[in-house]
């Protein structure tokens, strides 16, 4: 076994150190044969096992040996090998791989932020019951937490695939005091059929800002600062009411039609406009649940989904080009930053 290494871990540098290892290892008084006359002394039984393996190695050992001297004839002859390189010769280039859009735009995104004074919070895949719903104020029977919507691991309920990043932001409440400035980028699951709209596995980005006196006119400010960035700064606003267990008041905000103008495309449906978030004022429910004083501070939320951002930013009309990984999709990112 340890000849067979060192037979597999030979590399010599000449030709002249090649043969004189052939001599040590397979020359009529080398250790091969040294191995040879010791195998005649061993017990009959075990001769059959042992002579196989005594041969295997004497054929490997004269094939490396073969294989070794072509490289360095290949190499004296100036042809590139496998083990053997000519160091001054110039270097083939490697091929440069690109970011992954759902990349390029996260970090855009997080980027955004981050220049507002944002830090970035991560948490895990797999929650609990607690940090995807119940602390953020979603009743117990809310359909969210249906079996249609959360995918749970194994048979018990408390155990769940996070469906919204939120669940970090419960974290961050948990664990931080006040002046809170996250943003939470990551990966959710939600038990979806697979369409050009939809699918079962995406990414979200969602962000909190807790402190004393922060107003709804602060995160309207806030996001129309991070739209102009992000689509453009010719880019419009609007805020729809909606609903969310987490947020009071809550709202749905639209941007502007980029590729119409306003005038009405198929993107935007002929609205002009395109639902881009969910946002609204963290709901004191939600500060208490997580230990933070609700007549002290407040705050706001949101959340966007970055594949959307990504097919609006790069006019992309099916979702699932994100998740198959072509070549021919991927290469049109075509960066490494
Ligand atoms: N968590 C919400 C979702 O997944 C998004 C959201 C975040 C809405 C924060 C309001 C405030 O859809």
């Amino acid at each position: 076994e340890r000849l067979l290494k060192r037979v597999e871990e030979f590399h010599p540098g000449t030709a002249a150190e090649l043969e004189e290892f052939r001599i040590k290892v397979l020359g009529r008084k080398g250790e091969l044969n040294e191995l040879m006359d010791e195998f005649k002394t061993v017990a009959p039984e075990l001769k059959r096992e042992l002579g196989q393996r005594l041969n295997g190695l004497k054929n490997r050992a004269q094939e490396r040996i073969n294989e070794l001297k072509s490289e360095l004839e290949a190499h004296a002859a100036g042809t590139p090998s496998a083990t053997l390189d000519d160091m001054t010769r110039p270097g083939t280039a490697q091929p440069l791989g690109s970011r992954h859009p759902i990349s390029l735009v996260r970090n855009e995104i997080c980027g955004i932020f981050e220049r507002l004074g944002y830090v970035i919070a991560e948490g895990p895949e797999i929650e609990d019951d607690w940090h995807v719903f119940s602390a953020l104020n979603f009743p117990p029977e809310h359909p969210a937490r249906d079996m249609q919507d959360t995918f749970f691991i194994e048979k018990d309920p408390d155990i769940l695939l996070r469906t919204h990043t939120s669940s970090i932001q419960v974290r961050t409440m948990e664990t931080q005091k006040p002046p809170i400035r996250v943003v939470c980028p990551g990966r959710v699951f939600r038990n979806e059929a697979i369409s050009y709209r939809a699918h079962c596995i995406f990414h979200q980005i969602e962000g909190l800002y807790i402190d004393e006196g922060v107003s709804f006119a602060d995160m309207k400010q806030s996001l129309l600062y991070f739209v102009q960035e992000f689509f453009g700064p010719e880019t419009k606003i609007r805020l729809r009411p909606s609903y969310f267990p987490f947020t009071e008041p809550s709202a749905e905000m639209d941007i502007s039609c980029n590729l119409c103008g306003g005038k009405g495309c198929n993107v935007c449906k002929h609205t002009g406009w395109l639902e881009i978030m969910g946002c609204g004022m963290v709901d004191p429910n939600v500060l208490e649940a997580c230990g933070i004083d609700s007549n002290k501070y407040s705050g706001f939320a949101f959340g966007m989904g970055v594949e959307r951002c990504s097919m609006l930013k790069y006019g992309v009309k099916d979702l699932r080009l994100y998740f198959e990984n072509d070549i021919r999709f991927l290469r049109q990112f075509g960066t490494v930053i």
